[in-house]
């Protein structure tokens, strides 16, 4: 790579903002940050301004906003403030690479932006294709615009893609760790409580992604994002419990071969793939030692008692802003499940009575036409005033009870 590489980083606050900083700092000479978003760390923002000395950095909250100005300004960043800023950073001068590393959905818009200004996007915001997939991939389609995955499991089927053409990959493989109640009985899983959800026997992670995992829908978000990312017909994307997590992913070619990608679970290898692409460079992550490994284990997923799974699925047939309808009702009902209000098993069956009506209900946003970014977030908010009345109108059992 003979040119220098300008970065801009939407999210350079939160941990794979950090992370994608700590790569660049390993990578040297030829990579520029030249714009950074935050949300409200202004300390944080100062710190890394004064470091990389970025043209442009933004800050969704203007009042914090306020106190860092007149500094920034002296270390030669224009800093812009207030809601949307981080638009201004997606679409900067000289980022010929955007990293889209801001939480929720919050992102849609400025990642939105940077893709319809056909930017190269490192995508490690999974809402950003399971709300606005539709509209991403067309606005990917107008610009040229391409989009290099950062989660691992999709990084991984980015990494063994390259391995065949496409027209002889016959169905891609996500691993899952099957989360905390891979080994639970079926019949205890109306009585798990908010505390064994997220006591997660392996990662250490925030509330909403620990409820996810625990009832597999972080894997259907996945097999979402999967089908966006690679333009993939899901059914041909298939999931396999992994509970080593070892495999990161793999894809199955025709000829029967599978090809999986392994390594260690950091995730500066994924940025630094995503930064660096198409070439490798030597990274920062140690290699696995093959030697000192557990036996690999894969199941088939059990939707008996992972019923999520299989509602993502449902949600990619029922159409384009299903998954964003979805995504929404997801996180009501799991805020719903942390706040006491619903039982464990609730959260499928609050969903299964969303996606009915989707299926059904001529009236739901963006049914009509191809979908542009306020129909997916007009999807999601349905989505998410649809299951609060599914939940409350229908008398569920309560946590505790019998489930189905
Ligand atoms: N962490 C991982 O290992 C990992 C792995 C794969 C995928 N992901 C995905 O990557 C995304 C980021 O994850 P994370 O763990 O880095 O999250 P995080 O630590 O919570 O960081 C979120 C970032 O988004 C910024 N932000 C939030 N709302 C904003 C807004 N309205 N405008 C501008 N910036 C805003 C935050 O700024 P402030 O902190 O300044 O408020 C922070 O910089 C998520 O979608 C996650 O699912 C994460």
């Amino acid at each position: 790579m003979s040119e220098i590489r300008g970065i801009a980083i939407l999210g350079s606050t939160g941990s794979v903002g950090r992370n994608t900083l700590d790569v660049v700092r390993h990578l040297g000479a030829g990579y520029k940050v030249v714009a950074l978003a935050a949300g409200r760390n202004a300390a944080l923002l100062l710190e890394q301004i004064r470091e990389f000395r970025p043209t442009l950095a933004s800050l969704e909250d203007a009042e914090a906003g306020q106190e860092l100005r007149h500094e920034a300004a002296r270390l030669g960043t224009r800093l812009v403030t207030g809601s949307g800023s981080a638009i201004q950073v997606a679409t900067c001068q000289g980022a010929q690479l955007v990293m889209s590393a801001i939480v929720g959905a919050a992102g849609l818009r400025p990642t939105y932006a940077a893709v319809a200004a056909g930017r190269r996007v490192a995508l490690a915001n999974k809402e950003v294709l399971v709300v606005g997939g539709a509209a991403i991939n067309a606005a990917a389609r107008r610009s040229g615009a391409e989009l290099l995955p950062v989660d691992s499991e999709h990084n991984a089927l980015h990494q063994c893609l390259r391995a065949g053409r496409r027209s002889e990959v016959r169905r891609l493989l996500l691993t899952a760790s099957g989360g905390p109640f891979w080994e639970r009985e079926a019949a205890t899983f109306a009585a798990i409580t908010v505390e064994e959800a997220l006591a997660h026997p392996v990662w250490d992670m925030g509330p909403k992604i620990s409820i996810d995992s625990a009832t597999m829908m972080n894997k259907g978000l996945e097999v979402i994002e999967a089908r966006w990312l690679f333009d993939m017909d899901p059914d041909h994307i298939s999931v396999l419990v992994h509970p080593g997590s070892v495999v990161h992913s793999l894809v199955e070619y025709v000829d029967g071969s599978l090809v999986a990608q392994m390594g260690s679970a950091d995730m500066r290898h994924p940025i630094q793939y995503a930064l660096t692409w198409p070439d490798r460079c030597p990274g920062q992550s140690r290699p696995l030692d093959l030697t000192d490994l557990p036996p690999l284990c894969f199941y088939p997923p059990d939707p008996a008692r992972f019923p999520c799974l299989g509602l993502a699925y449902q949600a990619l047939k029922i159409g384009p802003l299903a998954p964003a309808i979805l995504n929404g009702a997801n996180e009501a009902a799991v805020a719903e499940f942390l706040a006491g209000r619903m039982g464990f098993m609730d959260i499928p069956r609050c969903l299964t009575m969303v996606l009915e009506r989707a299926a059904t209900d001529e009236s739901v946003p963006g049914t009509h036409g191809e979908p542009g970014v306020d129909d997916c977030l007009e999807a999601d908010r349905w989505g998410r005033e649809t299951a609060l009345a599914a939940h409350e109108t229908l008398s569920l059992p309560r946590q505790g009870e019998t489930g189905r």
